[in-house]
């Protein structure tokens, strides 16, 4: 039995697709890149913006299709825009054999068994007949597997379900998202509640997971040759975990700066990444430990959203442009030379010309590496989505565009004054190219290098490049050290 993931979305779906896909393997079902020989599709998807959802929808209207086509393929259906939608999906897409809303996906293994819908089929094994169906979901019924975890306290309330976690011995599946790089989920919600925003309300309040298995699940990978870590979570610097939380060494994890210098001692750790923060958590020990660390690297993506009081305020982003530059200014100070990149959301209900020219204006000042930029989109159940969405479409687009201009400008500038230096990359890919090899990596600022080599390495492997040239948001370069 084989199985294929599409995963829409932000890393932390492509963590919990590969938890999924890591669950289904431990059943005896098989990773298939070719989606055409699978016999289960599972979908995670993402409900940020109208645009992402709706990719998601189009995506599972095909599958009917895929469906009709043999007799037993099945269809889970899993994340974010499933929670979101999970009361009106039966109706219209009954293509759909199970729900798993992002609330459920550290319950994934024991949903499934509940419900019958996959039973192991033992061994590893791909050929054979399709694993009989068991429970309820003979009837046609389709499955909402929606409950909750309910094991007790760890923020207080409720315990990070820790069936969840690295599988071990599984090894890579060769699944995106499972390369030089492995994806940890450190925490799951948000307990911050930016007008506009539709995650807490489908993925909840904050849990934070013990420190132990996330320095197990991080040992684990760099062993398995995965030497850079991403440690996600929706504003991942507010892990504060309540009570007794204990790392290798037996001392207390209290927050996310404690986490970040325990996964960085781990032996034979190269790079420990992180996303997305939030700017209301930097402060000055977080400052002094990115300063500190050599194992972190000298990039944040730290999200802005607007440049203007107002605009921030109506967001409820809980700090002021001034307050978000003092943050700049305290890393910059620790970490000289920081790469900083963010997000802006352009069109927010009420936005003036100037709330938008404040942006731009940030944009310029704030020294930035570089901008996601998104048109605003009325979320359901939102509270700025309960008022109008009264700029226009024409003029996000507009503002949008003049954003971009300004960002990539810099970006780009930026990026020319690498030309010439010396940067380590950590090896994401590797081809031949004439009568050496082409190696797809990323700099410590987390820029994207191709590098020509004569000699081939592996992926996970760091090296020495020189930068020769740099294009939009890419660096080419040529490898320093043959020994690779
Ligand atoms: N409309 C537009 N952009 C949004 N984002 C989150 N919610 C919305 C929305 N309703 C953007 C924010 C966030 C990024 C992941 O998506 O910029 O940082
Ligand atoms: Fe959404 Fe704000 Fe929470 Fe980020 S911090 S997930 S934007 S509510």
């Amino acid at each position: 039995m084989r199985f294929y993931v599409e995963t829409f979305g932000c890393q932390m779906n492509v963590a919990d697709s590969l938890e999924m896909a890591r669950r289904l393997r431990a059943r005896g079902y098989r990773a298939t890149p070719d989606m055409d020989r699978a016999d289960v599709v599972l979908v995670n998807t993402c409900t940020v913006r109208d645009h992402a959802e709706h990719k998601a929808l189009s995506f599972l209207g095909r599958l009917a299709d895929w469906k009709e086509l043999v007799p037993g393929r099945r269809i889970v259906f899993a994340g974010c825009a499933a929670e979101r939608l999970k009361d009106q999906l039966q109706r219209r897409f009954p293509q759909v054999d199970a729900v798993v809303g992002a609330k459920s996906i550290s319950d994934f293994d024991r949903l499934l068994d509940e419900q019958g819908l996959f039973p192991g089929v033992g061994g590893g094994s791909c050929s054979g007949p399709p694993p009989p169906l068991g429970g309820p979901s003979q009837k046609g019924g389709k499955k909402i597997l929606d409950e909750r975890g309910t094991v007790p306290l760890f923020d207080g309330k409720k315990e990070w379900t820790d069936a969840w976690g690295w599988s071990a011995g599984l090894g890579p599946s060769g699944l995106p998202g499972e390369g030089a790089t492995a994806y940890i989920t450190i925490m799951r919600g948000c307990n911050f509640g930016c007008t506009y925003c539709v995650v807490p309300s489908v993925r909840g309040r904050e849990l934070y997971r013990p420190a132990l298995s996330i320095l197990d699940e991080a040992a684990e990978r760099v062993a398995n040759g995965q030497r850079e870590v991403l440690l996600l979570g929706q504003t991942v610097n507010s892990y504060r975990p309540v009570g007794s939380n204990p790392g290798r060494d037996g001392k207390d994890i209290r927050h996310f700066s404690d986490l970040l210098e325990a996964v960085s001692a781990l032996p034979g750790i190269e790079r420990v990444r992180y996303m997305s923060p939030h700017p209301h958590y930097i402060d000055e020990l977080f400052a002094e430990r990115l300063g500190r660390l050599p194992q972190v690297p000298p990039h944040i993506h730290l999200p802005v959203q607007s440049g203007s009081d107002a605009v921030l305020s109506r967001m409820r982003r809980n700090y002021t442009r001034d307050d978000f530059c003092r943050k700049l200014d305290l890393l910059r100070r620790h970490v000289p030379g920081l790469a900083v990149t963010t997000d802006f959301i352009v069109g927010f209900p009420g936005e003036t010309d100037d709330d938008f020219e404040a942006s731009l204006r940030l944009g310029r000042e704030a020294d930035l590496d570089g901008a996601y930029i998104f048109k605003y989109s009325p979320r359901p159940g939102t509270a700025s989505a309960q008022g109008p969405d009264d700029v226009s479409d024409a003029l996000k687009e507009e503002r949008l565009a003049r954003l971009m201009a300004e960002t990539d400008s810099r970006s780009r500038a930026k990026m020319a004054a690498w030309v010439g230096q010396t940067q380590t990359i950590l090896v994401e890919a590797v081809r031949p190219e004439g009568d050496g090899f082409e190696l797809e990596g990323r700099t410590a600022h987390c820029r994207k290098m191709y590098v020509s080599s004569r000699r081939s390495a592996a992926v996970g492997a760091t090296l020495e490049a020189r930068v020769d040239r740099a294009d939009g948001k890419t660096l080419y370069g040529t490898a320093l050290d043959d020994r690779v």
